[in-house]
């Protein structure tokens, strides 16, 4: 009798393998993510005796390496997201929410490099005649873009792997991609992984940047393109609200450039258009008083190599549960907690029987400590209806003990209020240093320097005191 192939079961969250399946992963604790594989080779065999193996050469750090060769769209913000263009023999991924609007951009960056470079563009998504459609909507037509639909990596190899193919080939998406030779459907880790290993040896090969569109559940049902960021030298993430025009690609890992950079898009009916100035847009909201409602603040960040302005909104209310609530949008919820806990321990504000809500308007996700402050000024803003004094922004990293941290690259945040029209900021004080003052003259601000969050909150206490008496006399 024939024996049957081991099964293994791996996680498609983090690719660990268990032995049997069970509802949880050990590997990352992730639910019913468990999904039956056949083991193709039995157990690992070790080096074995007999073959002897070549001896590798070792050489000096120094050396003068030419730099990769890197090939741009043209596109600013796809470019310096990338660090500069796309890196010869490199690959990409670009993860993102189903629906985010993946698809569009690389068929936009496929069209703008086609101008200058081989383009491939392989979906084994769509059909050819609903890429045409989307690239005739996007006025794409006549751009030299060589279009196929396939999902077999073997045909994908055999028809790339030929001299004077393309510069750039992009895989839409990596889960519908399969290898003929393993026995796991489409999109499981198994199959993703071995499908990404032949595309990216035959890239290196070959010399093309390869982009792989992978996308990412928040259930995490599909095979998360997780388990390729060890593989690929780049890892680019499309995210941004459904409802919000507003997306943003955001470098998470870059061999060729530095991390942490973004570029900013907005969906119309045309497809993505890039945002060069983004500060102008994620304040566009705000109403003419120049933010001059309770709960509100304007953060300035940087994100990447720019900075960016954005309002941060706080909502502080009685709560009539047992366990208030606690809501946050495109900010870290543990940072939030530490937020109030400080703000009740170290300043006295009572904020134990309330509902906190916190929104980052506009639908970016900031990761920055240096919002704390912002954040502060929100809440303390909104529980104490004292608005901000107009155009004013605020940043700084808060301690646990109460104290406001300085924080990198003050000057920039500074000139890019200033830039944009602010005339005040609320930042951490730096000692001995008198840096936030030549700063903030440079950008033409009035600066209040804070040391601790007890003077936030005094400034909002003495605006208070100050509003009370007017109000009473009229
Ligand atoms: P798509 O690129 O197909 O997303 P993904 O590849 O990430 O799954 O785009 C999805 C959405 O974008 C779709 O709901 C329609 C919208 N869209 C526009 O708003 N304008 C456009 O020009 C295009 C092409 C798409
Ligand atoms: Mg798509």
């Amino acid at each position: 009798m024939a024996k049957r192939p081991a099964s293994q079961y791996v996680c498609q969250e983090c690719g660990a393998v268990h032995p049997r399946w069970s509802g949880k992963c050990d590997g990352c604790g992730a639910w019913n993510t468990l999904v039956e594989e056949t083991q193709g080779d039995s157990a690992p065999k070790g080096l074995g005796p007999g073959r002897k193996g070549r001896k590798i050469e070792f050489v000096g750090l120094k050396g003068d390496n030419p730099q990769p060769p890197r090939w741009t769209a043209n596109m600013e913000e796809f470019d310096r997201v990338t660090g500069g263009g796309l890196v010869q023999g490199s690959a990409v991924l670009v993860g993102g929410d189903p629906g985010i609007g993946k698809s569009t951009l690389l068929m936009q960056v496929a069209a703008k490099l086609a101008a200058n470079h081989g383009t491939a563009y392989i979906s084994g998504e769509e059909a050819v005649e609903q890429l045409r459609l989307r690239a005739s909507r996007l006025g794409l037509s006549d751009a030299p873009v060589r279009l196929t639909a396939a999902t077999n990596v073997r045909d994908i190899v055999a028809t790339l792997d030929t001299p004077g193919g393309p510069d750039l080939v992009i895989i839409d998406s990596i889960q519908t991609m399969f290898v003929d030779t393993l026995e796991s459907a489409p999109g499981t880790v198994a199959q993703v992984r071995t499908s990404a290993q032949e595309l990216i040896r035959l890239a290196k090969r070959r010399g093309f940047a390869l982009i792989l569109v992978g996308h990412v559940t928040k259930e995490g049902t599909i095979a998360g393109p997780r388990v390729l960021e060890h593989m690929v030298d780049t890892v680019l993430y499309f995210e941004g609200e459904r409802g919000h025009q507003f997306r943003i690609l955001r470098a998470v890992k870059n061999r060729f450039g530095p991390a942490d950079e973004i570029g900013v898009f907005e969906m119309t009916d045309g497809g993505l258009n890039e945002i060069t100035n983004p500060s102008a847009l994620f304040l566009g909201d705000r109403d003419d008083g120049g933010g001059r409602e309770a709960g509100s603040a304007v953060f300035a960040g940087i994100e990447g190599s720019r900075p960016v302005l954005v309002e941060i909104q706080a909502l502080v209310a009685p709560s009539s549960l047992g366990t208030p609530r606690r809501a946050v949008v495109g900010w870290d919820s543990g940072r939030l907690a530490m937020i109030l806990a400080v703000l009740e321990a170290r300043c006295g504000l009572a904020l134990g029987a309330c509902d906190v809500y916190l929104n980052v308007a506009g639908g970016l996700r900031i990761g920055e400590p240096a919002a704390d402050l912002a954040v502060a000024a929100a809440l303390v803003s909104s529980l104490t209806g004292v608005p901000l004094p107009p155009e004013t922004v605020v940043f700084g990293e808060i301690g646990l003990s109460g104290e406001v941290r300085p924080v990198s690259r003050t000057d920039v945040r500074l000139k890019e209020a200033g830039k944009l029209g602010f005339t005040g900021a609320f930042v951490p004080r730096v000692r001995g240093k008198g840096k936030e003052g030549t700063a903030a003259r440079d950008a033409d601000l009035s600066v209040k320097a804070l040391e601790r969050l007890d003077d936030l909150v005094t400034i909002f206490e003495n605006d208070a005191a100050a509003a009370r008496p007017a109000r009473s006399a009229s």
